[in-house]
């Protein structure tokens, strides 16, 4: 790896998540489930949520979540909002078509040097937005980025429908990329989609029925199978070996996709980054949720190489390594 070459380095992580808490035991007083099964099929204890089931719709937005936990990174990194120059949003729980929620947490942070723009690759989304946002820094474009991943998932299920609502949580992350000139930084990532299999996990845009829906089954086989090829891939692209990595950082969607992408890959436990029941599957802002608790525990520290790997709806699939 040569030390001149530009990349982005991760300089700091930041997380929100709602106040309310969501447990498992409070979907057994409307729905046919149970702790136990939630539990033993998914890995979920609870979930944080921006509105309870069959209440009034909270207030609070995916960039208003974004820019809690922007704050939360920028200071940790020391970077002042007139130092960012470009803010990449993955989501699937826009604030609007458009303007994009990217150019609202820009101008809600003061970033006011800064392009702005949304990326959609569902649970893919955060590896793709740290993709661009890292070969935009490689060629020169720009310095430092915000990178999120926010959802508000909470609005989009349809709580009668116990195979999907009871996946879901709420929450934000963001990383803030610099340019450097060392070996850390993003040094491989990998995306494939395969549109074909759209029907599996949508969100429609438009009509009544604009509720999430998914073919569980299906969707866990392919998540394993992509997540696992993908994490391969961008370690060969990486020119490492998989016993190089120090922690695999998977998108939470099912502890059985976790631990069945661990076995394939042969990776121990202690490789292996589990936060799925305290947060759901948060789609894009699971990964960074999860690369910021493995951070503040000492599991991820300077120099850890880092793998990444996320699918979602679309399919979307993307991997990359990183040293930190
Ligand atoms: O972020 C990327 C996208 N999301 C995912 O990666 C999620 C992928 N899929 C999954 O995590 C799992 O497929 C689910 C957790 C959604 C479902 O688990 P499963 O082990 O695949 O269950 P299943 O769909 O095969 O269903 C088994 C049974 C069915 O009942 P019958 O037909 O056998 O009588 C379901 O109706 O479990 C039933 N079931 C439930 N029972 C209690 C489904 N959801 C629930 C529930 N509580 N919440």
């Amino acid at each position: 790896m040569s030390e001149s070459k530009i990349r982005a380095k991760i300089l700091s992580v930041g997380t929100y998540v709602p106040d309310a808490v969501l447990s498992n035991s409070c979907f057994e007083s409307f729905l046919e489930t149970s702790d136990e099964w939630i539990v033993t099929r998914t890995g979920i204890s609870e979930r944080r949520v921006v509105n309870m089931p069959r209440s009034a719709p909270g207030d609070m937005t995916a960039a208003d979540m974004g820019c809690r936990a922007a704050r939360v990174a920028m200071e940790r990194a020391g970077v002042s909002a007139g130092e960012v120059d470009g803010v990449v949003v993955a989501t699937f729980t826009p604030d609007n078509f458009f303007p994009s929620t990217a150019c609202r947490m820009q101008a809600d942070l003061g970033c006011t040097g800064a392009f702005a723009f949304d990326i959609s690759a569902a649970c893919a989304g955060f590896v793709y937005a740290l993709t661009v946002a890292s070969n935009m820094i490689a060629a020169g474009q720009a310095e430092t980025m915000l990178v999120v991943g926010t959802e508000v998932i909470s609005k989009t299920l349809d709580w009668s429908d116990r195979g999907t609502c009871i996946l879901f949580g709420d929450g934000a992350g963001v990383a803030v990329l610099k340019a450097t000139s060392g070996t850390a930084g993003v040094i491989s990532s990998y995306l494939l989609s395969d549109g074909k299999m759209g029907d599996l996990l949508y969100l429609p845009s438009w009509g009544e029925e604009r509720f999430l829906r998914m073919k569980g089954n299906e969707v866990f086989r392919q998540a394993v199978r992509m997540m696992s090829e993908a994490s391969l891939e961008a370690v060969k692209r990486a020119g490492i070996e998989l016993e190089d990595i120090d922690l695999l950082i998977p998108h939470q969607a099912n502890i059985r996709i976790i631990n069945a992408i661990a076995e394939t890959l042969k990776l121990p436990k202690e490789k292996v980054m589990v936060n799925i029941g305290k947060y759901g599957n948060t789609s894009s802002a699971s990964i960074p949720i999860a690369l910021e608790e493995a951070w503040r525990d000492g599991r991820v520290r300077q120099g850890s190489r880092v793998l990444f790997v996320g699918v979602g709806g679309g399919f979307t699939v993307g991997s990359a390594v990183c040293i930190i």
